[in-house]
């Protein structure tokens, strides 16, 4: 594994976009900051240079219906790095972790195929050490400094990141899903209440649970849909 850093980039994932083709597997870029932080659906993912910013690259074959799997197994190391430092969070199916209901932490998964060949990047941000968050921000997020009252050193918060991601991540390329244990153990959205646009509709269930496939098991009315995470947008939880 090499870890490359940098003070600025536009964002890490975009970094291993373009020059992924020549890189090792498991080449880490990490920033301190990101002048075009990507977040998922489009959005941008701001920060002022006190977030643990960081890309994996990896170039191992891997069936593509395990590939949405990759987001939850980068989830359950970032909910195991935060346990390490005393906190209690939660996975958000599918990409967000949460600590006392405001976001911590966000994943970004990409693919890129150059000809026949397909490489995948797993970016995650987790806020580190915010003092506060302006605005709509300061309902929905929260940091390690928020919640500890502690600075945090971005590398060493990686290596520990690192430690988790790295075995998890053996065991699921031999097929293993030592990872789905973590995620469905520290699942924010079992029996909650949800809404959320399904092929354009609007509907709403409670959760059941994040099935072996890494889809979100609902009941409506009785019947049970699975959803995956492309074909759905959470609108609104009522909290039970
Ligand atoms: C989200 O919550 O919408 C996903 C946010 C992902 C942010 C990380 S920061 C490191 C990597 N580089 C990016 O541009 N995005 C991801």
């Amino acid at each position: 594994m090499s870890i490359l850093t940098f003070d600025t980039l536009d964002s890490t994932n975009s970094y291993l976009k373009r020059n992924g083709k020549n890189l090792d597997h498991f080449t880490v870029v990490q920033a301190n900051h990101q002048e075009q932080g990507k977040g998922r659906l489009g959005r941008s993912w701001q920060d002022q240079g006190n977030s643990l910013l960081f890309s994996i690259l990896l170039k191992e074959k891997i069936e593509p219906e395990r590939v949405p799997l990759l987001s939850l197994l980068a989830g359950a190391s970032v909910v195991l790095t935060l346990e390490h430092y005393g906190l209690t969070p939660l996975v958000k199916w599918p990409n967000d972790t949460l600590v006392s209901e405001k976001k911590i932490s966000g994943i970004l998964t990409e693919a890129v195929s150059e000809g026949e060949d397909i490489f995948y990047i797993v970016g995650i941000g987790i806020n580190l050490n915010q003092k506060g968050f302006e605005g709509e921000l300061s309902q929905k997020a929260t940091s390690l400094f928020l919640l500890t009252k502690k600075e945090y050193d971005k590398e060493e918060v990686l290596t520990v990141l690192l430690s988790y991601f790295t075995p998890l991540y053996q065991d699921y390329i031999q097929g293993g899903k030592k990872f789905l244990t973590v995620v469905k153990s520290h699942s924010y959205l079992d029996q909650k209440e949800v809404s959320l646009d399904y092929y354009g509709e609007h509907i709403h269930g409670t959760v059941i649970d994040i099935t072996d496939k890494g889809t979100l098991l609902l009941d409506v009315s009785g019947k049970q849909i699975e959803v995956s995470s492309g074909e759905v947008t959470l609108n609104q939880m009522y909290l039970k």
